[in-house]
């Protein structure tokens, strides 16, 4: 039995593979290489010796009757879903391609996993279903209302719904399937062996931005918005660790029983500003950064924090990594050695 993991060459994907090889299960990775790198998997080939076994196919979720082939000749039964574009300001510019790669994709997903017989999905959904919550909301909890507000936020609460209602319809035939939704904050930070890490072209997240920038390769990091409804007029985010991000994946996927609905909110409960990750930035580098004030970025929600109760009280799984400057020195060791990403 493999488990298969969908956009297993991307960012938070290739994390997640690591750490079930590490554990000795079986990995199928599926990527199109949209926006994923092969070289990330490569890297994570097992050991001489290791009882885990990786596979790779490159291949677009859409393509169901070769999705459909590969989970058979795999043997899948449990599958983290990560594939999907995941640019906010992109979707806006490109719906279409959003619906097509991540809602599409996930109504072809889960039809290869019907017709195999898979039994449990864990789900990549993100905070952007919440939308705006008012300048005055505190920490977000599951039960926030989802409104989004980005074509990216809709894709996928979208998916959110169809393993929903697909769920009812594996209920009425009697077919064991159990699902989780783990709705992202801002995922931060590389592997701690410095072997794979965050590389998006072009890279638009605050913390990659102005490590770039420590690195010298941006000219200045641009705040965008300073008046703000919050202390220093800057926008306050969640930023988890992309590997206690993947332990909670790896406790949910074991927690869930057939019938299960579950659904998460993944951040560690404490927002910082842009300002003060860039403090951080200049703490853990040591590098002098030139600031950049600029106007707002449309979209932007001035404060989006977790509420962490949930999954702690029913899974026990809180965040290890709560020290913000760790979470940077990881994306920072990851960064130094690697200026061109993955080419070098
Ligand atoms: N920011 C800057 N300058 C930059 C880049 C970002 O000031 O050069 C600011 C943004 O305006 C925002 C904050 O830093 O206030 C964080 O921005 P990111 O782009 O790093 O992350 P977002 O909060 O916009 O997006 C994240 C995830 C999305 C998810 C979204 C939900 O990356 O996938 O949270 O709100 F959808």
């Amino acid at each position: 039995m493999a488990i298969l993991v969908t956009g297993g060459a991307g960012y938070i994907g290739s994390h997640a593979v690591q750490r079930l090889l590490r554990d000795g299960r079986d990995v199928l990775v599926v990527d199109n290489l949209m926006r994923g790198h092969q070289e990330a998997v490569r890297r994570l080939e097992p050991k001489a010796g290791s009882s885990a076994r990786l596979a790779f196919a490159r291949l677009d979720i859409n393509s169901r009757p070769a999705l459909e082939k590969l989970l058979r000749d795999h043997k899948v039964d449990s599958v983290l879903h990560f594939a999907a574009l995941a640019a906010v300001g992109e979707s806006v510019q490109d719906p279409l391609l959003y619906y097509h790669n991540n809602t599409a994709g996930m109504v072809s997903l889960l039809q290869a996993c019907d017709a195999v017989g898979v039994t449990r999905m864990v789900f990549s959904s993100s905070c952007a279903t919440y939308g705006q919550p008012p300048a005055t909301h505190g920490p977000v909890g599951e039960d926030c209302p989802q409104n989004p507000i980005s074509p990216y936020g809709a894709t996928k609460l979208h998916g959110e719904h169809l393993l929903r209602d697909y769920m009812m319809g594996c209920n009425l035939a009697k077919k064991p399937f159990a699902y989780a939704a783990l709705r992202y904050f801002n995922v931060a930070g590389s592997d701690r062996t410095g072997l794979i890490g965050e590389v998006h072209d072009p890279e638009t997240h605050l913390i990659p931005v102005i490590l770039q920038h420590a690195l010298g390769k941006r000219p200045h990091v641009g705040i965008f918005g300073t008046d703000y409804p919050t202390p220093d007029g800057t926008c306050i985010r969640d930023y988890v660790h992309v590997e206690d991000l993947i332990d909670a994946h790896v406790k949910v996927l074991e927690a869930l029983k057939p019938g299960d609905e579950r659904h998460y909110n993944l951040g560690i409960g404490t927002g910082y500003s842009v300002r003060q990750i860039i403090d951080g930035v200049r703490r853990v580098t040591g590098k002098e950064l030139k600031v950049v004030e600029q106007p707002r970025r449309p979209g932007d929600p001035p404060q989006l924090f977790n509420n962490p109760a949930k999954i702690q009280r029913e899974l026990g799984w809180k965040a290890q990594v709560t020290s913000l400057d760790e979470t940077i020195e990881s994306a920072w060791r990851f960064m130094k050695n690697h200026p061109n990403g993955y080419a070098g």
